[in-house]
């Protein structure tokens, strides 16, 4: 992928300088909060791998977010392409997020992703980008709501692949956002 430039960060494809934080940000507690599983340190390697394969291939997905100023990578902020009939179609473009702790309330996460729904919409051409998350994980959906997504609740759902031993996990709000309404509220703050 082009890396992108906010006004205080770069979003780009994932470096080897970057496996150690990708790794803390999958087996942190805080971070992982609201996922029924940590990863261990071969299972973030092999999912770094992935994305970073994936980046590469199609232009975008879950990137590294470095901040401009200290050169520091601290999580990952992107759109992927997600499925999980019968809840997102096939085709579906989602918007998500993860930071190591120290550098959540900054703005960061928000600043990352109005940049990558720009991309969506304007580069890619997407019609509509979604984003989801545990019904509890208010920072998130704080995240969706600054961004200007909206709540769809009819489409909230029981995530299917979050085991019976976590039911405080399984229910998932659902965020919306079309290119039409992106494109006013872009107006409208100009
Ligand atoms: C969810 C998560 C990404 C949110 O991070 P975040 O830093 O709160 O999000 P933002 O970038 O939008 O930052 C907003 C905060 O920065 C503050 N802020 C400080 N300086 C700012 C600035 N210059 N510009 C904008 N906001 C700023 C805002 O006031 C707000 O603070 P508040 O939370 O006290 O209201 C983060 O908590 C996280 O990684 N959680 C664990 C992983 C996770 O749950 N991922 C989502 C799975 S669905």
């Amino acid at each position: 992928m082009k890396p992108i430039r906010t006004k205080r960060l770069i979003l780009r494809n994932w470096e080897e300088r970057d496996r150690d934080l990708f790794f803390r940000i999958n087996s942190d507690d805080r971070v992982m909060e609201f996922f029924p599983f940590r990863r261990d340190r071969a299972a973030s390697d092999a999912l770094f791998d992935r994305l970073r394969a994936g980046i590469a291939e199609r232009g975008y997905g879950f990137a590294a977010v470095e901040i401009i100023a200290t050169g520091e990578c601290i999580g990952f902020v992107g759109i992927a392409d997600t499925s999980l009939e019968p809840f997102l179609l096939a085709g579906t473009v989602e918007v998500g997020w993860r930071l190591a702790p120290e550098f959540w309330g900054h703005g960061y996460v928000a600043e990352a992703a109005r940049a990558w729904l720009a991309f969506g919409f304007e580069e890619i051409g997407l019609a509509e980008i979604v984003s989801f998350a545990v019904f509890d994980n208010r920072r998130s959906t704080a995240v969706m709501e600054r961004i200007g997504m909206r709540a769809d609740p009819p489409g909230d759902f029981d995530h299917p692949n979050i085991p019976d031993t976590h039911p405080q996990l399984k229910r998932h709000v659902l965020y919306r956002l079309s290119r039409e309404t992106w494109r006013k509220q872009e107006q409208a703050a100009t």
